[in-house]
């Protein structure tokens, strides 16, 4: 990354996702986060998993409807792979190499903490399988935004919505969830960073806000000594 007029050239966009629980206040931070790159001069695409394409809706209606009956652990997996896979070359690649910013609720770490975690398939055999969904492609910077399951389970349920058929999971389910999120950022240190989700919004926000802004400080450097 170059700084040219205070504007960064890069040879490609950044990749930044947003993981948590269900009802953890994803989609309140990524506004936020939206407006925030773009008034650093950026292009910025919204995007999400499952789901990003045509296609990919249209299995996310199927994978979260509760009258899909017993959908046994690998097949939900096939099927976030396979909306994965479109999303990943159908929309994320090619925005990125426009240089755009892609920012995407949930990708390829849902599914090591979901089906890996949740539904116990593991986390090797996930991320093997991730890695053909995503043609290697991983995000730049990750913010996963932790909350006890109780407290998110609080937030749904105070949101009044009926539950899809995750949601609707045991309390232990989404346990294993969170500590598969939790691994996840032991493993992956650099790329994921916890953000502390009990607090305000402003608070959730002022974290992340911070976390990037040592991102992209450290990005200047590491990009110039290349
Ligand atoms: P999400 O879009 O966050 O749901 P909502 O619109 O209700 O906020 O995610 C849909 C559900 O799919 C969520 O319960 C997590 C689950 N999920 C997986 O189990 N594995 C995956 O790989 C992904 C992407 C999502």
């Amino acid at each position: 990354m170059m700084l040219l007029h205070g504007i960064s050239t890069m040879d490609r966009g950044l990749f930044i996702t947003v993981e948590g629980l269900d009802g953890s206040g994803k989609t309140t931070q990524i506004a936020k986060l939206k407006g925030y790159l773009e008034d650093n001069g950026h292009i910025v695409y919204l995007t999400r998993e499952p789901g990003g394409t045509p296609l990919a809706e249209r299995i996310r209606d199927i994978i979260l409807d509760k009258s899909s009956g017993n959908v046994l652990p690998l097949t939900e997996f096939f099927l976030y792979l396979a909306c994965r896979y479109q999303h990943t070359y159908e929309v994320i690649k090619p925005k990125l190499e426009q240089n755009v910013f892609v920012i995407s609720d949930r990708y390829a770490d849902s599914s090591v903490a979901y089906q890996g975690g949740g539904r116990e398939l593991t986390r090797n055999l996930v991320m093997t399988f991730n890695k053909v969904a995503t043609g290697g492609l991983e995000p730049d910077l990750t913010f996963f935004i932790d909350l006890t399951p109780e407290e998110a389970i609080k937030r749904i349920e105070k949101t009044g919505k009926t539950k899809d058929r995750l949601e609707d999971q045991s309390i232990s389910f989404h346990q294993r969830v969170r500590e598969g999120y939790i691994e996840l950022c032991e493993l992956f240190p650099d790329r994921i960073k916890r953000i502390d989700g009990e607090g305000s919004a402003e608070e959730v926000w002022e974290a992340i806000r911070k976390e990037y802004s040592i991102f992209w400080s450290n990005k200047g450097v590491n990009d110039h000594e290349k």
